[in-house]
């Protein structure tokens, strides 16, 4: 790839829309929350944590993710995560994430009550506007393989939480045996009261997932959405409403989804017309992040400058942000991407 296309991507500004905070702790975080609450881990090393993310399936990466999660267990912790992973996208210009939180795993965890959860998180997202200039909203979201009343209760949160940073519902896990049918109610509930769905759906689960996502969760956006390209009618639907999807590639190649990056179906939902994002998932977890996103995706698709200020200017339109918030981040990308054609691909044909 091109030097000049890999310093524009590098720099340039972007929006995410798929990320999970805990999923985002760097190992070294990890390790010291572990010895600040005398957890034992099965790696002590940075090194041996990165081993011990080697997943054979889903679910086997969801032990991990839970274990993960255990560390975290106060609200300083809380804090300290949030705190690092906005310093993190600070330094890869995002400027704006919608970042997908637990609440349920932490409160049956250790007991620590929603509104001490959220508290300290936002202690950390005003920190992060003030001091590095960058938004986060958060979308809270249900483990669907969790106890049912998760549901309930986090839609709850979700409400309480609507001014204090919670911008919609989310729902994660592991799709085959848990539809959104099982929250059924809930999402009911949430469209009641306007608070946008954001569901996770056709990553481990095949189209009838998508489908349930859209019908019963009426999802503004799906969370991976990959796995429509196995359903003609769906891809149609899909692209007639041009509803988002969030895009997790190399997420997509950890998790046995697809064998390789080359085999990724990011190629082919451009192709269909699909409205496309892309995103990290859980970053570290997956030794990746946002802007290796797009550097790979780039060089293994061959994608062009035009197609990467598309696939970012996505991203800032299928935000949750209020529209003249949007419209002016827009503005601002815009610029910045004349700027930096200008600095780093203008008469450079390294
Ligand atoms: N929770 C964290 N990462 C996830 C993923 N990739 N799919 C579903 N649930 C998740
Ligand atoms: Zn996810």
């Amino acid at each position: 790839m091109q030097n000049g296309l890999t310093e524009f991507i590098r720099h340039v500004p972007k929006v995410e829309l798929h990320v999970h905070l805990e999923g985002a702790t760097q190992p070294e975080t990890l390790l010291r929350l572990a010895r600040r609450h005398s957890i034992r881990l099965p790696a002590d090393t940075v090194e041996g944590i990165r081993q011990w993310y080697t997943f054979t399936d889903f679910p086997h990466f969801l032990e991990i993710y839970f274990k993960v999660c255990d560390c975290m267990r106060t609200p300083d912790d809380l804090e300290w995560v949030t705190r690092e992973f906005l310093q993190g996208q600070a330094a890869q210009h995002i400027r704006h994430s919608e970042v997908t939180y637990t609440p349920f795993t932490h409160y049956r965890q250790t007991g620590l009550p929603f509104d001490e959860q959220l508290d300290a998180i936002n202690r950390a997202r005003t920190w992060g506007e003030a001091e590095l200039g960058v938004t986060m909203g958060l979308i809270i979201d249900i483990d669907r393989g969790g106890p049912p009343e998760g549901g309930p209760l986090t839609l709850e949160w979700a409400l309480q939480g609507r001014d204090h940073g919670v911008i919609a519902l989310g729902l994660g896990g592991y799709e085959p045996d848990f539809p959104p049918d099982i929250f059924a109610d809930v999402f009911d509930q949430a469209h009641a009261e306007n608070l946008p769905c954001v569901l996770h759906a056709g990553e481990t689960g095949g189209p009838e997932s998508i489908w349930s996502a859209l019908r019963v969760g009426r999802s503004r956006r799906i969370g991976h959405g990959v796995r429509c390209l196995e359903d003609p009618a769906l891809v149609a639907e899909l692209r007639e409403r041009q509803i988002p999807l969030e895009v997790n590639p190399t997420s997509n190649i950890c998790l046995g989804v697809f064998d390789s990056f080359e085999q990724h179906a990011l190629p082919r939902l451009l192709e269909a017309g699909l409205y496309v994002t892309l995103n990290s998932d859980d970053p570290p977890m997956f030794n990746t992040t946002l802007t290796d996103e797009y550097l790979k995706a780039a060089a293994t698709f061959d994608l062009d400058v035009g197609t990467i200020e598309q696939l970012v200017i996505n991203a800032v339109r299928a935000a949750l942000l209020p529209p003249t918030v949007r419209a002016n981040l827009e503005r601002e990308f815009y610029a910045d991407f004349g700027r930096l054609r200008r600095e780093y691909l203008v008469g450079n044909h390294s």
